[in-house]
């Protein structure tokens, strides 16, 4: 029923899978070589698929935590992201991972990044599931990606269109006659 409304499946529960292994081995192996070990914060409500997925792969004793911004619509500022749900503990000196959904504009993960190293964080890094570098109008460093993602506005696996198609286990595209 669901996928009715998808025009094309981009990426399959078997190829985010695949990938949700490497980036996890290469994660697990990036901050090991450092002696480091990151705090998962994930951004809601997009993410939490990929968190699931990815965070069994990270061979670390990870902490994980939660945030919930909005941007401020209509408005081209940078740097400046509502709050809706703050992470439960303090970061100063902690090394954090982001891990999100996609990155479009970039606006939202500058904004986030900026924020958390403004309170003290010793390092701030970002894994995503899609980048959309087409659409970057902030530049932000991105330093693990899971797939590049065409132009087209994608769904599922936590990607949604007015907060539905969340639980697509794939990701894909919307039909166009859905949005217009
Ligand atoms: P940015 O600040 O423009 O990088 O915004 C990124 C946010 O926009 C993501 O966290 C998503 O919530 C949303 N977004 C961007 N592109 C898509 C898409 O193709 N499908 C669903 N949500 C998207
Ligand atoms: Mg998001």
């Amino acid at each position: 029923m669901l996928q009715q409304d998808v025009k094309k499946v981009l990426f399959s529960a078997e190829d985010i899978t695949e990938k949700c292994k490497a980036l996890g081995k290469q994660i697990t192996e990036d901050y090991a070589a450092r002696g480091e070990v990151p705090l998962l914060v994930a951004l809601l409500k997009g993410s939490i698929p990929f968190l699931s997925e990815l965070m069994k792969y990270i061979d670390l004793p990870v902490e994980l935590d939660f945030m919930d911004v909005s941007s401020y619509d209509g408005t081209e500022s940078v740097g400046e992201v509502h709050v809706i749900k703050d992470l439960d503990r303090a970061v100063k000196d902690v090394n954090i991972l982001i891990v999100e959904d996609i990155v479009d504009t970039g606006r939202t993960l500058h904004s986030i990044s900026n924020l958390l190293l403004y309170k003290g964080a010793k390092e701030v890094r970002i894994c995503t599931l899609l980048d959309k570098p087409e659409r970057r109008v902030v530049d932000i460093d991105v330093d693990y990606v899971g797939f590049n993602c065409p132009n087209e506005f994608v769904i599922g696996f936590g990607l949604d269109f007015n907060e539905k198609y969340r639980n697509l286990p794939y990701i894909g595209v919307l039909k166009e006659e859905l949005y217009q």
